[in-house]
């Protein structure tokens, strides 16, 4: 399979703590790659540098055989990274379609010609054709919201009822559905999803896990940051484990599972899950089954 990402060496230092440590991983094209390790593995770090938010230390990153590293998240995101946050992440004030178009939106300004690189130019231009609304802008409009409709009806009776309501309103569970249909409405080559089901009951979490498998029966080449391992290994194509920034396993679902350095990982640093879990609302990192 080609490797659509190719991170090498990949590292970044706070002060004495290296977050992210030398840490090599790859995707290929329609792949689901999941990243596990225990609190502050350095997870979330990694997808801060794959996707512009964070400049790394050292290492690079490749995506589609282009060096992307240090690029900006606003580039990234044109050049086919969307991602999820571990937290949540939308427009509390924008209704749901809204959100969801804000994303369609961001992959128009990164296919649309820049305009005579002339700075302001191309904010006067849009400018413009918001305010006059030339018929192939009434038709691109319509086209995208026609997009964000299928893409809203992924989540079923979720979001479909709730277009119109404003983000704020919704339950916890069905803003990370808007934040994954946001994500989404870019056509990303690959979607960086953190945590998507964190703070989802069971059943949600099941819903969620119907979803994520219907995109990548769709093809879509996913990387997963996920505590809840019963969904990663049911998903999975192949895990990466990291424990203190360094890549400690890489494999098979079942080979990592049973892989000693990871029970190790995981079973050393519970105590420290269930104490943050407690304290900050996470979810605490489930044991990993036998
Ligand atoms: N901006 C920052 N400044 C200083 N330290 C940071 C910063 N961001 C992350 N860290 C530290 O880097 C380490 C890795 O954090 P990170 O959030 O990447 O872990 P994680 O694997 O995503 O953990 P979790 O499962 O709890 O989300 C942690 O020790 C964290 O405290
Ligand atoms: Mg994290």
């Amino acid at each position: 399979m080609p490797s659509l990402l190719e991170i090498t060496g990949l590292t970044r230092r706070f002060g004495g703590l290296t977050a992210v440590d030398a840490v090599d991983l790859q995707v290929g094209a329609g792949e689901l790659v999941s990243v596990i390790g225990p609190n502050g593995a350095g997870k979330t770090t990694l997808f801060n540098l794959v996707t512009g938010l964070d400049r790394p230390d050292g290492g690079t990153v490749q995506f589609e055989g282009q060096d992307v590293t240090g690029w900006s998240a606003e580039k990234l995101a044109g050049r086919g990274l969307a991602r999820t946050f571990q937290h949540g992440r939308v427009f509390a004030n924008l209704s749901v379609l809204d959100n969801v178009l804000v994303g369609a939106h961001t992959r128009l300004r990164a296919v649309r010609p820049r305009m005579g690189g002339v700075p302001g130019i191309a904010a006067l231009a849009e400018l413009a054709l918001a305010l006059v609304q030339p018929p192939h802008v009434t038709r691109e409009e319509a086209k995208l919201r026609d997009e964000a409709l299928a893409i809203i009806a992924l989540f079923g009776e979720r979001l479909a009822p709730r277009i119109d309501h404003p983000a704020y309103s919704l339950s916890y569970a069905n803003r990370r559905r808007v934040e994954i249909a946001r994500a989404l409405a870019l056509q990303p080559r690959l979607l960086l999803l953190d945590e998507p089901t964190a703070g989802m009951n069971e059943s949600e979490t099941a819903e969620m896990l119907e979803i994520i498998r219907a995109l990548k029966t769709r093809g879509q080449t996913i990387l997963l940051i996920e505590h809840k391992l019963d969904l990663v290994m049911q998903l999975s194509d192949r895990v990466v484990v990291l424990d203190n920034g360094r890549k400690i396993a890489e494999g098979l679902p079942d080979a990592v599972r049973n892989d000693p350095a990871v029970i190790e990982a995981y079973l050393g640093h519970r105590h420290v899950g269930e104490v943050k879990g407690e304290t900050e609302g996470e979810t605490k990192p489930e044991a990993v089954p036998a």
